[in-house]
């Protein structure tokens, strides 16, 4: 405890999921560097209750009531306050004896406690794109104003950072994204509406939590992030080429005006750009692997076919048509996604669901937060409503 005075106190927003237990893996190898100070959660109990008798954090945080009181009463003897709902996530995002603050709860429930660690002033180590692309202006202005800085966590993003120059974009002509292309680049495309959600969520070379991976089967996951791009470099959809490259080996690319092309290498584990969050503008061990060059042999590269993925389409065309509509992208990209785990959707019919919303006549973009969450809000309710239709249709077929 001596070395708490320098130590770093960070909250995990989201500390039971994929990113969050990674983020805590490289935590452990610098125990004098950083500190917990509050863990978050929605339902996890059990893993919840395995990280607070660990990392014996100040707080945890249940979304879920029931959770919360599940968790206070096998905490009892423990000297942790255990708070629930949605407010207790922006509490604990903006304590003052909180220095970086993760951002990774999955989909729209992390746009107020991200939003609300901006406006306080700390490092956000951005996982949750969704924030970002629902909330692009509204946030990013959040971080300016409040001198807060951001650090992308997802692995291209973090890896355009690298190889972007320290200030400005001179000479910068392209953005490379490279994307897996899932499990199903290759999948004969008439038997695309047969995949199971076990099988999309089966993501050849990342391990990730369900969501990401459905993302990633569609390539909406590839959509968001050209989004989020936009957002972090302040860069128009024209100059960012997404690029296949299954072997995920190089997590993205600058090109500049004078033929250089820098690349980020390094094997597909997300406890290097965490690492690097964690760090910044400093190196830290990660844990992972170093990359053997001779055991990946050969790096491929190929177009993205719009015909299979549309969603990859269709998130293109929201960003063009104003914040609204990608907010109702995310929106009914959630409920699409859902309803495919669910087995209540064909996975075929995901960017269908979509975009039968996004055709809603949606313009415009807000940019106070009240009316971010009552587009958010209504295109939930397009997206349900498609999809009772569609379940009547077929009852009654
Ligand atoms: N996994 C990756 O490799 C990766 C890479 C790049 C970016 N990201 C981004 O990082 C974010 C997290 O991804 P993940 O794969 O770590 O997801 P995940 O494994 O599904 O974990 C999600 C976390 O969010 C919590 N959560 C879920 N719903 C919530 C709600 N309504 N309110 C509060 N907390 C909630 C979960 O708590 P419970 O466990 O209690 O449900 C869990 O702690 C996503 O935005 C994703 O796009 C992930």
């Amino acid at each position: 405890m001596d070395n708490i005075i320098n130590s770093k106190g960070i909250t995990i927003l989201g500390s039971t999921g994929t990113i969050g237990v990674n983020t805590l893996d490289v935590m452990s190898l610098h125990p004098d560097a950083y500190h917990v100070v509050a863990l978050t959660a929605n339902l996890n109990v059990d893993k919840m209750l395995a990280q607070c008798r660990r990392w014996k954090p100040q707080y945890a945080v249940m979304v879920d009531e029931q959770a919360a009181e599940k968790l206070s009463l096998a905490l009892k003897d423990d000297d942790i306050e255990v708070l629930s709902g949605v407010d207790s996530l922006e509490f604990v995002s903006q304590l003052e004896q909180v220095d970086y603050v993760m951002a990774a709860i999955v989909g729209a429930a992390g746009l107020l406690p991200n939003l609300a660690a901006a406006k306080a002033g700390k490092r956000v180590l951005l996982a949750n794109k969704e924030s970002l692309v629902m909330s692009g202006k509204l946030f990013m202005d959040a971080l300016h104003e409040n001198n807060a800085t951001l650090l992308p966590i997802d692995s291209e993003h973090n890896a355009i950072f690298q190889c972007l120059p320290v200030s400005g974009q001179q000479g910068v002509t392209k953005i490379l994204l490279t994307a897996s292309g899932g499990p199903f680049r290759t999948r004969d495309i008439n038997t695309l509406h047969d995949i199971t959600p076990e099988q999309a969520v089966a993501h050849p070379n990342w391990v990730m939590g369900q969501k990401i991976s459905v993302d990633s089967a569609t390539m909406m996951n590839k959509g968001l992030e050209v989004i989020e791009a936009c957002w972090l470099f302040d860069i128009t959809p024209d100059k960012i080429q997404v690029v296949i490259h299954p072997q995920s080996t190089i997590h993205s690319m600058v090109s500049y005006n004078d033929g250089s092309v820098l690349a980020q290498l390094g094997n597909p584990d997300m406890r290097t750009p965490i690492a690097y969050g964690l760090a910044w503008p400093e190196r830290l061990n990660s844990g992972v692997e170093q990359l053997d060059l001779f055991e990946v042999a050969r790096l491929d590269f190929e177009k993205p076919d719009f015909q299979r993925f549309p969603c990859l389409r269709l998130a293109y065309e929201a960003y063009k048509s104003g914040g609204n509509a990608t907010i109702a992208l995310n929106a009914a990209n959630e409920i699409a996604v859902e309803a495919f785990l669910r087995k209540k959707l064909r996975f075929t019919d995901i960017p269908v669901l979509i975009e039968a919303v996004l055709e809603q006549s949606i313009t415009g973009t807000s940019e106070q937060i009240d009316e971010i969450l009552i587009q958010d809000s209504v295109s939930r309710q397009q997206a349900e409503l498609w999809l009772n239709k569609r379940s009547a249709s077929h009852a009654g077929a």
